[in-house]
């Protein structure tokens, strides 16, 4: 029982006067943990005072036990040598001592100098000898001695002893030292200060140092945590936030507003997933009036079939059903597309922004999903340049932490030019793909109805990859999916991207 423990050790402390007390001599029988209890209450009633000590003791292993019985084998070689004038012959000292004593032993007593070599016999060359092995292992077996390092890596070498990891403690008396453990109330009760019996007792003293217990509460995932970062990024240059909540797109939306050809190899099945109940989708409408947009769709089609708005078009027959097959949307470009036609009714300067799921048909490895979120965004204004989408990637990147930006050409069938977007990522030390970004064809805009000079540039870019960067993980399945350890989501920090 532990306060029998406590009696003990306060006794023992009592008896072993002013020098500390080390517990492997006092408690051999009691485990350390056990004891470190016991000692750390009665510390925290200043009852004692203790000081770990970590050590490592050397323990004799079997063979070692024998020396320290028997003699060390070049002892018994010795020993056996000695029996006559003429000493044995060496071929007989097998027999004698067995074989293993025979085979170590011997090369160890020429070595000694202790015996030597006769034509076939062995005789001994010194009178007496010293049987220093088995002293020192009797030395280190009765604790009498700590060995030198050096001695003791030969002897585990020879493996004669081995290491035990021991925990020690020094206790020392402390200043409210008695030899009876004292029950201490942690509650005034009402009865207490009613009978008067509180001025008799001994009261717990408040541990202010005490951790607070831990409280189970919710937590954000990561990936809700950097959202969230990027949402304020995109607040507070402007940005209004486009509703994402359809994850089913037609391929009007998802690809022919946006000039992606019928043909487009994006649109297969390998890269798609298409829907098969419902399969077909409504002709596209008007949001507010459920009208269907026949201009709009017609114009789609002439811009896409013969070419319109001074485009030459892809020349080629356009049909109704691959735009109302329904598909899992696999940008949110469908969304920003769904705006801008809206914003062509009442054409003005207009920044947007989503962050949601996007699906693609990809084969999945360490770093790929067939699901991830996309952070898109759109700047619709008069005049726009190349130069206002560069200058503006720097600002919005800079934001996130990224200073230095390059920019590589590249091909989106909705914008012309198109870029990639890599920056220097300061903790990986190397150069980083981060988004794709382009401005939008007029192809597209103008076929929406918006006027000639008003220029969209827009950009995308995943969620899953900045957090995988600032959280360490290199596994996407560590971030998402069955395999997430919730202790993981749990216990990491918010996140600040570092603010340039
Ligand atoms: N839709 C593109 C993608 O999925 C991103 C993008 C959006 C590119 C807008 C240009 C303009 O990678």
């Amino acid at each position: 029982m532990a306060t029998e423990l406590a009696t003990r050790v306060l006794h023992s402390l009592n008896d072993a006067s002013e020098l500390p007390l080390a517990s492997s001599e006092a408690f051999p029988d009691v485990e350390s943990t056990v004891l470190k209890g016991a000692l750390d209450s009665l510390q925290s009633r200043e009852m004692l005072v203790y000081k770990t000590i970590d050590r490592e003791e050397p323990i004799l292993t079997e063979e070692a036990e024998g020396i320290v019985r028997e003699g060390s084998h070049e002892a018994k070689v010795y020993e056996a040598v000695c029996v006559a004038m003429d000493g044995i012959k060496i071929s007989e000292l097998p027999r004698i001592v067995g074989a293993a004593t025979a085979k170590v032993g011997q090369g160890k007593a020429f070595k000694e100098g202790w015996i030597k070599k006769d034509g076939d016999r062995l005789l001994k060359k010194v009178a007496s000898i010293n049987d220093t092995t088995r002293d020192q292992l009797q030395l280190i077996k009765a604790k009498q001695t700590t060995p030198e390092p050096a001695l003791l890596a030969e002897l585990k070498k020879r493996k004669l002893i081995t290491l035990q990891k021991r925990i020690n403690f020094k206790i020392n008396k402390g200043p409210k030292f008695a030899l009876e453990v004292v029950k201490e109330e942690t509650d005034l009760t009402a009865e207490m200060i009613a009978s008067g019996a509180w001025k008799d007792k001994i009261f717990k003293p408040y541990n202010f140092a005490a951790l607070g217990a831990h409280t189970p509460s919710g937590a954000l995932h990561p990936l809700n945590k950097v959202r969230s970062e990027f949402r304020n990024i995109f607040f507070e240059m402007g940005f209004t936030e486009m509703p994402t909540n359809r994850f089913v797109e037609s391929g009007f939306w998802n690809f022919d507003t946006l000039f992606v050809p019928q043909q487009h190899p994006a649109r297969d099945l390998q890269d798609t997933f298409y829907i098969s109940d419902p399969a077909v989708a409504d002709k596209p409408r008007d949001d507010e009036t459920g009208e269907f947009l026949a201009e709009y769709w017609e114009n789609v089609r002439g811009v896409h079939e013969d070419g319109k708005f001074g485009s030459l078009g892809y020349r080629y027959p356009w049909k109704e059903e691959e735009s109302l097959r329904l598909v899992l949307r696999t940008h949110t470009t469908a969304i920003s597309a769904n705006i801008l036609h809206k914003l062509a009714k009442n054409p003005r300067p207009a920044r947007y922004f989503s962050i949601d799921r996007v699906f693609r048909n990809e084969s999945v490895d360490a770093t790929h999903l067939a699901e991830f979120h996309q952070v898109e965004g759109v700047i619709a204004d008069y005049n726009l340049t190349l130069g206002d989408l560069i200058g503006f990637m720097q600002e919005f990147f800079q934001k996130m932490g990224v200073h230095q930006l390059r920019f590589k050409p590249a091909y989106n069938p909705y914008t012309e030019p198109s870029m990639e977007i890599f920056g220097y990522h300061e903790g990986l030390g190397k150069w980083v793909e981060i988004g794709n970004s382009g401005m939008f064809r007029p192809e597209m805009l103008e076929t929406m109805g918006l006027p000639k000079d008003m220029r969209a540039h827009g950009w995308g870019l995943s969620l899953e990859r900045p957090t995988m960067i600032r959280y360490k993980v290199n596994n996407i399945r560590e971030l998402v999916g069955h395999k997430v350890d919730l202790g993981f989501v749990e216990s990491n920090a918010a996140v600040r991207l570092d603010r340039g």
